[in-house]
């Protein structure tokens, strides 16, 4: 099936950083590939922005070994790379000065076009690189500025950053990405609850049992250990793309799909999120740090050896806490998170547990007893898609015997065309001026609200992290600490 593609306004994208990791392998293959789609208009141009000593050929080198590197060999036939490197272009710029070179950029600019400032860069410069963007007269009505997360470290510094780029783009022009918004299937869970009338329905306290958001990844710190250190799991996932989910799982219908209804009905739920008291964050957070270990029966270093440098550090690679909405809907729904790095698989998942049946029929025929309750399990990664657990007559004589079976959608398989990866959608919305799927100063100064007390109680309580083996799923206290609520996680990878 062949997905309809409308192509954008015309633009000029200035993407700041332009070396960098994100760029080379995120940016420019999502570009590359609303390209080859025919979405990216003839004309537009992407200017690559940073302070190494590149010309424009040099820089679409190091384009062309990203898209070699990040797209499939199958989707890149010459004249089409050949054409994507030709909307290339590099300025020599050290954005964070006011002299830095912004007479050479301007020169660039087609004042006409959509412009669109993307901030792949260490978020302390943002505030700075905004104010040289003014300063050099670059702001039009139909500029907008991109901002990676995290925005900030806490609540104050998110505040100083907001305030900085607040001061010369306007909300409405300001996009922060939180690339899981960007899923397909995040974006499938608007469609699943707010298109379909049953599911709404079951949706609240009386039916559904509680949540499980889980976010495991295989990989260590691919390179990225200066700012994972520093940052940890709680702020590099749970503050952004874990409470995201929760928001989108837990929000009430909003009225429209407008952009400020959407973000109004999120941070709601970021508001009503139970304060995490330091008892709490004692008995409902549990840190741990991965040790070495193997996956899939490679061996893998532990976190410290990754960190290389004989460095000691009390990072935490992994976080399992619960937590609860307080709304009439969600009220005594335990909403259990966990994310970590050196997990056994990749998997993102939203689990919707239902209430078990109130009183079992099957038992003393020989079925299944205890009976499964119901399970809506909403997959992002891999293998997109949705499972409904549900108890069935196992086929055949002999009595009634249960079985737990699902019903399984496979997005590949029901739609079978390529899932696009987010930066694609979120990039293009930028350029459309679609701030739906980007997270409001607000929404994100909410979760740092959230978030900041159980940093905080980590810090004064200055406990190391839990150890676990790399290929566990993390210390055995997060197993303990939905198991004490009788309770399992599912082991879905
Ligand atoms: C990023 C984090 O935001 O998300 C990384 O900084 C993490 O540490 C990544 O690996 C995970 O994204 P995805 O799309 O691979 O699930």
């Amino acid at each position: 099936m062949a997905a309809k593609i409308i192509p954008v306004a015309l633009f000029d994208a200035v993407v700041f950083g332009a070396t960098g990791d994100l760029t080379l392998r995120k940016l420019l293959p999502a570009l590359y590939w609303r390209f080859r789609d025919g979405q990216m208009p003839d004309g537009a141009r992407v200017i690559g922005a940073a302070r190494s000593d590149l010309d424009d050929d040099a820089f679409r080198n190091r384009a062309a070994q990203a898209l070699a590197a990040h797209v499939p060999d199958a989707a890149r036939d010459a004249p089409t790379v050949a054409r994507f490197l030709a909307a290339l272009s590099y300025v020599r710029l050290d954005a964070a000065q006011p002299d830095g070179g912004w007479d050479a950029l301007a020169g660039m600019l087609d004042p006409s076009r959509v412009r669109m400032f993307y901030l792949a860069t260490a978020p302390d410069l943002y505030g700075r690189i905004c104010r040289n963007i003014a300063a050099a007269g670059l702001v039009s009505a139909e500029s907008r500025v991109v901002l990676e997360k995290p925005i900030g470290h806490d609540l104050a510094s998110a505040q100083a950053i907001n305030d900085q780029v607040g001061a010369v783009f306007a909300e409405a022009q300001t996009y922060r990405i939180d690339h899981y918004l960007g899923k397909e299937t995040v974006q499938n869970l608007l469609a699943l609850r707010f298109a379909n009338a049953i599911f709404e329905r079951l949706w609240n306290a009386d039916v559904v049992d509680h949540v499980q958001i889980t976010v495991s990844e295989t990989v260590g710190l691919e390179g990225r250990g200066a700012y994972y250190d520093g940052a940890g799991a709680l702020r590099d996932m749970v503050q952004n793309h874990l409470l995201q989910l929760l928001c989108l799982t837990a929000m009430e219908p909003p009225g429209s799909l407008d952009a400020d209804r959407v973000r109004d009905e999120k941070l709601k739920v970021l508001r009503a999120l139970r304060p995490m008291t330091a008892e709490r964050v004692a008995t409902h957070t549990v840190r741990g740090q991965y040790e070495a270990g193997a996956i899939d029966g490679q061996s893998v270093p532990g976190y410290l050896a990754d960190l290389g440098g004989g460095r000691r550090s009390t990072t935490e690679t992994f976080v399992a806490l619960k937590t609860e909405v307080r709304s009439w809907r969600w009220a005594g729904v335990p909403f259990y998170l966990r994310t970590g790095k050196r997990l056994p698989h990749k998997v993102s998942e939203i689990v919707v547990q239902f209430r078990a049946v109130p009183l079992s029929l099957f038992g003393a025929s020989g079925g299944a007893d205890p009976l499964e309750p119901n399970r809506l399990v909403i997959r992002l990664q891999p293998e997109e898609g949705m499972q409904l657990a549900m108890m069935t007559k196992e086929p055949g004589p002999g009595g009634l015997r249960l079985l737990p079976t699902a019903l399984d959608i496979s997005f590949e398989q029901a739609f079978g065309i390529r899932y696009p990866d987010a930066y694609e959608r979120l990039l293009m919305d930028t350029v459309r001026g679609n701030p739906t799927l980007f997270m409001r100063r607000d929404e994100v100064e909410a979760a740092w609200a959230w978030a900041e007390p159980i940093l905080d109680v980590w810090t004064t309580r200055g406990d190391p992290p839990r150890p676990y083996a790399a290929g566990s799923w993390g210390p055995s206290a997060a197993i303990g600490l939905i198991e004490r609520d009788g309770r399992t996680w599912h082991e879905g990878g």
